[in-house]
């Protein structure tokens, strides 16, 4: 624990609620490892008040905040910069001090980019199924996008969410608008990506009596969350659906095996939970508070697996 004085710095999370945030941790272990002079602390701000608190948190040399639920849209009118990336996405998750205001940025994708690096799963010309249509749906079909996925379909329960996310990615892959300038680097968008969206029954009426298992799918839905374990949004008429899905990544990292999880590892496939996109993106937001995250992690792995151990156990 950082002991403070004077010379202490202050960092933070807004959002409401915040009481289950495991960002504290990450962040405090952080500034510990690094041997920086700063706590971290959690700031449940209202949606009316998150103005004055992004005012607030400048005039009081607040150093960087993370954003989370409900203002991960609404916090981008109050920035004086929004990282491409972010923008395009259209959700910004970290706030960086600069010289005249704090910029955004979204490490919940950079997050997941450095989750699929470091297990090996490739993108770039894959075909890529995104199970969902909500904020994190967006956040994995934006990076199939940056990583030059070869196909990205988008089946959700609902055909009008999963209608707009695929709307907006095309927008994105036009106008090759997500080129991040200060990190990651953008693939060359060409058009080539095929974007498609479905309702999950739809999908799975195409998948009765067997697929060939070519997709690398992001389970991107709440179903399967502890204390709801045994759910799986794949079951019933859409269990078909596992029948084309090779890779599966499952972004619940509680449990730390979720029943999506199982089903493909009892098939023999290949699947991961969504621990390391959570390490990650607190991670790189911390880096980008140090000025040293340039699309490489640098903490240490120690550290990193300590991290791991910590959130592991929670
Ligand atoms: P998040 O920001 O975590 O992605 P969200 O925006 O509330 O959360 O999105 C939740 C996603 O889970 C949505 O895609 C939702 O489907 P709908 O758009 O049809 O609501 C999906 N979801 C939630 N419960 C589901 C269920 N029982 N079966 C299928 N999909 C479900």
């Amino acid at each position: 624990m950082t002991k403070i004085d004077g010379n202490t710095g202050t960092a933070g999370l807004l959002g409401y609620p915040v009481k289950h945030t495991k960002s504290p941790m990450i962040h405090n272990t952080l500034a510990e490892a690094y041997g920086d002079n700063l706590v971290y602390l959690p700031f449940e701000v209202e949606p009316g008040a998150l103005g004055d608190a992004i005012r607030g948190a400048w005039a009081l040399g607040v150093l960087g905040l993370n954003v989370t639920v409900p203002h991960k849209q609404a916090v981008m009118e109050y920035l004086t910069r929004i990282d491409p990336l972010a923008k395009a996405l259209g959700a910004v998750n970290t706030l960086v001090r600069e010289e005249d205001g704090f910029a955004g940025y979204n490490t919940d994708i950079l997050g997941l980019e450095q989750a699929l690096i470091r297990a090996d799963i490739g993108v770039e010309g894959e075909k890529v199924l995104i199970l969902g249509a909500g904020g994190a749906a967006r956040a994995a079909a934006f990076l199939a996008l940056k990583m030059g996925a070869r196909e990205i379909l988008i089946a959700n329960r609902s055909l009008d969410k999963a209608e707009d996310l695929a709307q907006s990615l095309m927008q994105s892959a036009k106008s090759c608008d997500i080129i991040p300038q200060k990190v990651g680097r953008m693939h060359a968008q060409d058009g080539q990506t095929d974007i498609r969206a479905i309702t999950l029954t739809e999908l799975a009426d195409g998948c009765r009596g067997g697929k060939d298992a070519e997709y690398l799918a992001f389970q991107c839905t709440s179903v399967g969350l502890s204390p709801h374990d045994t759910d799986c949004v794949l079951a019933g008429e859409t269990e078909s659906i596992f029948s084309m899905i090779q890779t599966g990544v499952d972004l619940i990292y509680k449990p730390a095996e979720t029943m999506f999880m199982k089903k493909l590892m009892s098939d023999g496939k290949r699947a991961i939970n969504g621990l390391d996109m959570l390490l990650y993106q607190g991670v790189i937001a911390y880096e980008l508070w140090r000025g040293s995250y340039k699309g490489e992690i640098e903490t240490d792995r120690q550290v990193l697996d300590r991290i791991r151990e910590l959130l592991r156990g929670d």
